[in-house]
């Protein structure tokens, strides 16, 4: 790996039923720095997420990872990009404890797993379920753990892998309110070096740590600064009528 991290999407368009969630969108960002993806419930924020890994296989376009195509190519995808999946649509009754998640997602690339967890794995594993604050619950099995015990596994497992880019769908969105501090702040600290996108309906956690605000809403329909973009006309058109400025606060009702 060399250069910058980079995240090209060209043309994307994507339907489901009929219906356009993209049409013909784009953007380009390099790294490092944190991308805050914004818009209201079923705007398209996991689509395009599942879009830029690969899991989604887009009707037009292409999505260039590091400057390889890994359209529609969850392998190729990967080896670039760790991944936090929205809590919500995760499957929880595998009979894993947290760490043996987290262990399992270093030790299956490339190489077949062996009997016996590396050393060098063991302690990376470690070392980032303890900055998650998950080193109390890591050896409960997954199905036992609440939704923010796992939410922290899943960021862990997602970070131990050392990509040069992230991408996090949702990574508060079970947290308690005292925890998100934390963990936004983890996210912030590895944005300094890395391409990280995170999609957060609680925007002012992540607003003043990002390089750049995406506005979704059945298509990019906004991209830039967050100064330039965090405009009150902007969120209307994504959000409807919920949107007020309170205070010289921009307030989201979400209906
Ligand atoms: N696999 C699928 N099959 C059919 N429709 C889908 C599928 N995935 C997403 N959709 C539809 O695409 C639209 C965008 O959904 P998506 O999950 O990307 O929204 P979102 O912005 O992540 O919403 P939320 O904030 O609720 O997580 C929704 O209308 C949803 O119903
Ligand atoms: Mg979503």
């Amino acid at each position: 790996m060399h250069g910058k991290p980079h995240v090209k999407v060209e043309d994307l368009t994507i339907a489901y039923r009929g219906e356009y969630v993209f049409n013909g969108d784009g953007f380009e960002v390099e790294g490092p720095g944190l991308v805050t993806v914004i818009g209201p419930n079923g705007a398209g924020k996991t689509t395009l997420f599942r879009a830029i890994m690969g899991l989604v296989k887009p009707l037009r376009g292409r999505v260039y990872v590091n400057g390889e195509d890994v359209t529609g190519s969850p392998g190729r995808a990967g080896r670039h990009i760790g991944y936090v999946p929205q809590l919500a649509h995760v499957y929880r009754g595998f009979p894993l404890t947290g760490r043996e998640l987290v262990e399992l997602s270093l030790r299956l690339r490339g190489r077949p797993p062996r009997l016996h967890v590396p050393r060098g794995v063991r302690e990376r594993a470690e070392r980032y379920l303890r900055a998650v604050g998950a080193e109390r619950f890591a050896d409960r099995p997954v199905s036992r753990l609440s939704g923010g015990q796992l939410q922290r596994i899943l960021i862990a497992r997602a970070l131990a892998r050392e990509t040069p880019i992230l991408v996090m769908d949702e990574p508060l969105s079970a947290i308690d309110p005292r925890g998100k501090e934390g963990i936004a702040r983890i996210i912030e600290e590895t944005a300094r070096d890395k391409l990280v996108f995170v999609s957060s309906h609680d925007p002012i956690m992540f607003l003043h740590r990002s390089k750049y605000l995406m506005v979704v809403n059945r298509g990019i329909k906004g991209f830039g600064s967050p100064e330039k973009t965090f405009r009150l006309e902007l969120l209307r058109h994504a959000y409807g009528g919920s949107v007020y400025m309170i205070e010289k606060c921009i307030h989201v009702f979400e209906r």
